[in-house]
This record gives structure tokens, sequence and C-alpha cells, in this order.
């Protein structure tokens, strides 16, 4: 089986080839990825040698480019996205580009060859922001009410990767998957920002009251989910995966502040995200009952683990945290 992974030079994409390879070697990966600030193909270092695997340098907004990839293809799996939502405040016609237009071009290129499924990775934040005072969660019919630039590239590409399936029969999936974290990850997003601020010495920039909830899921297991969701999901079907492991940022801020033995001198509150969504929380019956998913890292140990990663891989991320980094962090950062 011929797959091709965009944005595997990313966070999730580069845990996926990973985990790809190892439960199925005898597949043969290829990754498309334009090498973004976000994409870092010293996450994939290791596979260099391995025969199984390759690296395209492309845009999938390039028709071109995206139809030579394409060839000979049976699998997509489309991780490929501007996926920050500070940076989609700051800039959101790059999110456009790539998510909405970039979605389309490969939707495009899939149909003219005729491949046998395309799975389109997408995230909870399409659906909009839950109150800290209900007990709902997000499933497969919740209304999509995105609030960010970036949810809305989001959910505007998973509108056209279901319009593929309606109107051209192409082989679809979607996941619509909650907040990841796990090696690999690029020091902008909580939980990576807050371990590296803290092993150079910086604070963790908390934003507002730091009381916003997300369901934070171990990356290994979004994978898992994604493997079964090619081997045995239903051609058109939208699947939510999430853990019911909503924890408010403080709280989360507080436990990597006790692995690595600092206390809470070390939280700096800044100004909050405009529109900054409450909360989020995944229902994942569907996948849990249909496809037998389940997760399989419990949370606190997966981030001492995470933490512990990052501890012994300065080498990965310390030069991410460049000049061009530290000019995004005076524009984002202000001071309360
Ligand atoms: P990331 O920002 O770490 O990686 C994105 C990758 O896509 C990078 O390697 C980048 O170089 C590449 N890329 C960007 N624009 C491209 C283009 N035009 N053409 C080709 N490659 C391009 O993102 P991530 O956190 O790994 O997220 C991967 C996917 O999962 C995204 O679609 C995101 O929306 C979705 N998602 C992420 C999370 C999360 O918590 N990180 C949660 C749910 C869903
Ligand atoms: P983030 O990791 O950016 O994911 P998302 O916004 O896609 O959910 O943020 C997770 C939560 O942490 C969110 O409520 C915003 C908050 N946050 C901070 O308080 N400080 C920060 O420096 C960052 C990056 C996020």
């Amino acid at each position: 089986m011929k797959i091709l992974v965009t944005g595997g030079a990313g966070f999730i994409g580069s845990n996926f080839i990973h985990y790809w390879l190892k439960n199925h070697p005898q597949d043969k990966v290829t990754n498309f990825d334009k090498l973004t600030y976000a994409g870092n193909l010293e996450s994939l270092k290791d596979l260099e040698k391995n025969s199984n695997y390759n690296f395209i340098k492309g845009d999938i907004s390039d028709p071109v480019s995206v139809k030579e990839a394409m060839a000979g293809i049976d699998i997509v799996v489309n991780f490929a996205a501007e996926s920050h939502v500070d940076r989609s405040i700051l800039d959101p016609a790059p999110f456009i580009t790539t998510n909405v237009v970039g979605t389309q071009i490969l939707l495009d290129a899939a149909l003219k060859n005729k491949v046998r499924k395309f799975h389109h990775v997408s995230t909870d934040e399409v659906f909009g922001a839950l109150t800290l005072d209900s007990k709902d969660r997000f499933n497969e019919e919740t209304k999509y009410s995105p609030n960010s630039p970036y949810a809305a590239s989001k959910a505007a590409s998973d509108h056209l990767v279901r319009a593929y399936f309606h109107t051209f029969s192409l082989p679809i999936t979607i996941t619509n998957c909650s907040n990841n974290f796990g090696p690999y990850q690029f020091p902008e997003k909580l939980i990576s920002l807050a371990i590296t601020n803290l092993l150079e010495g910086k604070k963790i920039p908390v934003y507002g009251d730091g009381l916003y909830v997300r369901d934070w899921l171990y990356v290994e297991d979004h994978c898992r989910a994604i493997d079964l969701v090619l081997e045995k999901g239903k051609i058109g079907e939208t699947y939510c995966i999430g853990v019911d492991n909503d924890i408010p940022n403080i709280l989360i801020i507080k436990k990597i502040l006790k692995t690595l033995g600092f206390g809470e001198e070390k939280i700096e509150y800044v100004k909050d995200r405009p529109g900054h969504d409450r909360r989020y929380a995944i229902d994942a019956t569907k996948i849990k009952k249909d496809l037998g998913w389940q997760p399989k890292y419990d949370f606190d140990q997966a981030l001492e683990e995470t933490v512990k990663w990052y501890q012994g891989n300065k080498d990965w991320w310390q030069k991410l945290k460049d000049k061009k980094f530290e000019d995004y962090y005076k524009r984002q950062y202000v001071t309360r």
C-alpha cells in the first residue's frame, strides 16, 4: 500500500509516520510537506535510510507538485495545515490558502487519481465553544460554529471534503480531534511552550484567567485512532476523537511546574486571546463503539513522559526558538 501523508514534517504528521512504519512496515509512505516554520525533517531523521519512506518538498496549494506526488497513491492522509490559533489571529491569509485552497487542490488530485481513500485530519475547534457550567460535549451531530480564523478555515476544509464525497463519490473519512500533546510539537502550543520556557529559565504565559478548558489527548492515541478509521471507518463518515480529559489550563501548568520542580512564581498572566473559546470537550462514543478505539495513555503519566522528552531532546527544540520565533513571541505576548 502506498500512503501519501501531507504535513508529515509537523507534530502529529511526524508522529503518525513513525507510528505507521512501526505498525505497517510493509507499506510505502511519502511525506509531502512545504516545510513552513512548523515543518521539521529532524523529527524524521531516523527514517532517512528506510527504503519505505520518502520525502517530497511541496505545497498542497500548488496543483502541479500535488499532481506529481499523487501518482500511484492508494491512501491520502491530510495533516498539512497552518495549525496555530494565535498565528491565525495575527495573519489569517495563509490559513485560507493552505487549509481551504490546499485541501481543495488535494481533493481534486485524489479524485483524478482514483485514490482508495482520502482521510482528512481536523479539529474539534470547528464546533465553537462550550460554557464552563454545561456538561455538553461535541459529537458528530454538533453544528459547526467556528470562532477563530484557524477554526473557520478547518471548518471550510471539512465541508469541502464532505462535498467531494456527496458530489463526486470520493471515498473520504474525517476525524475531528481534541488538543494533542507529546514529542515533536513545535514550541508554540500550550504544553510544548510551557515545558520549553521553563527549561530555558523563562516564565509560562497564561492567557486571561487560566480557566479555559481543553480535552488533552496523547498524540499516539490520535495516530491509533486514525489507523482504525483507515482500516474500518465507514466511507463518508466523521469520527470525533477525545478522551474526557478536560482540564483547565492553569492545572496543567501547575502539573508541569511540579514535575520540573518550579513554583508559581514562574506563571505570568498575559493579555487574553481575542475571541478565546472557553471550553472544548468531546464525546468519543462513536469511534469507541463502532471501531473499538480506546486511548491507552494516562494523562499524568503521558505528561511526565512528554516533559522528559523535551528535557532529553533540547537539540531538537532549542534551535526552533530562534530570532524569528522571538519576533513572533514579542508580537504575541503582552504582559497585563
Ligand atoms: P503542525 O503545525 O505541527 O504541522 C503542520 C505541517 O504542515 C508542517 O510540517 C508544515 O510544514 C506543513 N504545511 C503547512 N502548510 C503546508 C502546505 N501548504 N503544503 C504542505 N505542507 C504544509 O500541525 P499539527 O499540530 O501537527 O496538526 C496537524 C493536523 O492536525 C492539522 O490539520 C491540524 O488542524 C490538525 N489537528 C491538530 C491538533 C493539535 O492539537 N495539534 C488537534 C486536532 C487537529
Ligand atoms: P493552544 O495550545 O494554542 O491550543 P488551542 O488554542 O488550539 O486549543 O492553547 C491551549 C489553551 O492554552 C488555550 O486555552 C489557550 C491557552 N494558552 C495560554 O494560556 N498561553 C499560551 O501561551 C498558549 C499558547 C495557549
